[in-house]
């Protein structure tokens, strides 16, 4: 049984026949040059996300987010708009900030001037010593565009580029019934890795590696290609949505206690009343489907007002071009965003947000492919170096940590002139088609943008 609900904009994303189907030469993993390319053609074209709008609650509160060598500050403005400049004085250049906070101008610590939360300059020392003329009322930060969604900031260093909403299309509409805003972040951690950033565009492209990489999650969320539905969207973004239910060829050996059983006690029902593992799955599937609709109101879930059958079980995963993996199912909201390093190629960051939503009378968060429960409180910014593991050990039981593994490897494999071209599955038609968006973007032809 496959849920077939599907948005006119979707295309078959397990049909390579829909691709032009690019070569993925391994140089772009680590060649300098493409790099340089990427900061020119794609970084300065796309929507990156700057923080949460939670973050931003007074005038005078503000952000910052690097990338690459560039940096921005987005403010909240005193009329409740938000607004985004570069973060380099109009003096002669010095950063005007290093990290959140909250000011009523930008004082800059090399010769004084003073930026207004709305990016003019407000006062500078000896304002009658500019032969050109004073510059206070003349001069402003240079704009970056900042807009909204998902309770997401998101910024674009681009004039040209789409509105938003459009760049994202059509996500916005397809997770409508969403109520991301009310969402608490209870994992706010950036780890440094060594690989190229794109080995995540791949990575989250596609979910064959799970069974392999990941085996806890196939007894929770169903992993088989056949049952899963694949969606490719014009502007490059992509989506599986997998069945939030065990899969039938992944069994748990007779005897040891199944975490779908939890899943069903969970929300009333007894896994014990089910004549077999195929029921169980099957009807299981449906009893909670329907207990969900019944009892959402009662338990205090009132983020499922709106959602869909669909919605109600099921683990849908967005790639949002090019660098943003998106996970939103009924019961949390995972941001993971992955972010080239200055410098070295072989490098990157890896941002995990997890988001819960607030229940009346629970406290903590469990993530329903992960062991250990999380307090629903807003998470400080936590930063650390992947250092073979020792760095990350407390994340073991995330997913992603047993992803983090798998980078030195494929870091040397693409090195090797052993490796020359994927072989790829039609379920990783995903991958070869971020390549082709990618490629789309470097030679100057961005989707939608003429
Ligand atoms: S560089 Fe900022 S005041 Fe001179
Ligand atoms: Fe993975």
């Amino acid at each position: 049984m496959r849920a077939d609900v599907k948005h006119p904009l979707a295309i078959d994303g397990k049909n390579p026949n829909n691709l032009r189907g690019d070569p993925i030469p391994r140089e772009r993993y680590y060649s300098r040059e493409f790099m340089a390319r990427e900061w020119e053609r794609l970084w300065t074209k796309v929507w990156h996300i700057g923080g949460r709008v939670n973050q931003l609650v007074e005038p005078g509160d503000f952000i910052v987010d690097d990338f690459m060598h560039e940096s921005v500050i987005i403010t909240k403005q005193k009329d409740g708009s938000l607004k985004g400049y570069y973060n380099a004085c109009g003096h002669r250049a010095q950063r005007l900030a290093w990290d959140k906070g909250s000011v009523d101008h930008f004082t800059c610590s090399y010769h004084g001037w003073t930026w207004g939360l709305d990016g003019g300059l407000k006062d500078c020392p000896d304002r009658d010593d500019f032969p050109q003329g004073d510059p206070v009322g003349k001069l402003k930060l240079i704009d970056v565009r900042v807009d909204t969604w998902a309770g997401l900031i998101w910024y674009s260093m681009d004039k040209e580029a789409p509105e938003l909403i459009d760049y994202l299309a059509p996500l916005p509409e397809v997770y409508k019934n969403h109520q991301f805003e009310k969402t608490v972040r209870v994992q706010w951690i950036r780890v440094a890795l060594d690989c190229n950033w794109k080995f995540w565009s791949d990575n989250f492209a596609e979910s064959y590696h799970t069974r392999t990489a990941h085996p806890q999650v196939p007894p929770i969320i169903d992993q088989d290609h056949f049952t899963s539905r694949y969606e490719m969207f014009p502007m490059g973004h992509a989506r599986i949505i997998q069945m939030g239910r065990p899969s039938l060829r992944d069994r748990v050996p007779e005897g040891e206690p199944h975490p779908f059983d939890q899943v069903l006690q969970r929300w009333g029902i007894n896994p014990k009343k089910y004549p077999d593992y195929e029921s169980k799955v099957m009807q299981g599937w449906l009893d909670l489907k329907k207990a969900k609709k019944s009892l959402w109101k009662e338990k205090g879930y009132l983020h499922y007002e709106n959602l869909t059958d669909e919605e109600l079980t099921e683990s849908p995963f967005a790639e949002i071009f090019p660098n943003i993996a998106f996970g939103a199912s009924a019961d949390s909201f995972s941001v993971f965003r992955w972010l080239p390093h200055p410098d070295d190629p072989e490098k990157c960051f890896f941002d995990m947000w997890s988001m819960a939503y607030p229940v009346e009378g629970e406290s903590e968060f469990v993530n329903r492919t992960a062991l250990n429960p999380i307090a629903i409180e807003e998470a400080e910014f936590d930063f650390r170096e992947y250092n073979n593991g020792e760095g990350v050990q407390d994340l073991s039981d995330q997913v992603v940590y047993q992803d983090w593994q798998l980078n030195a490897g494929q870091k040397s494999g693409w090195r090797s002139r052993g490796y020359q071209e994927p072989y790829l599955a039609a379920q990783e038609t995903r991958v070869r088609r971020f390549h082709d968006i990618l490629n789309d973007y470097l030679t100057g032809n961005p989707p939608n943008q003429h």
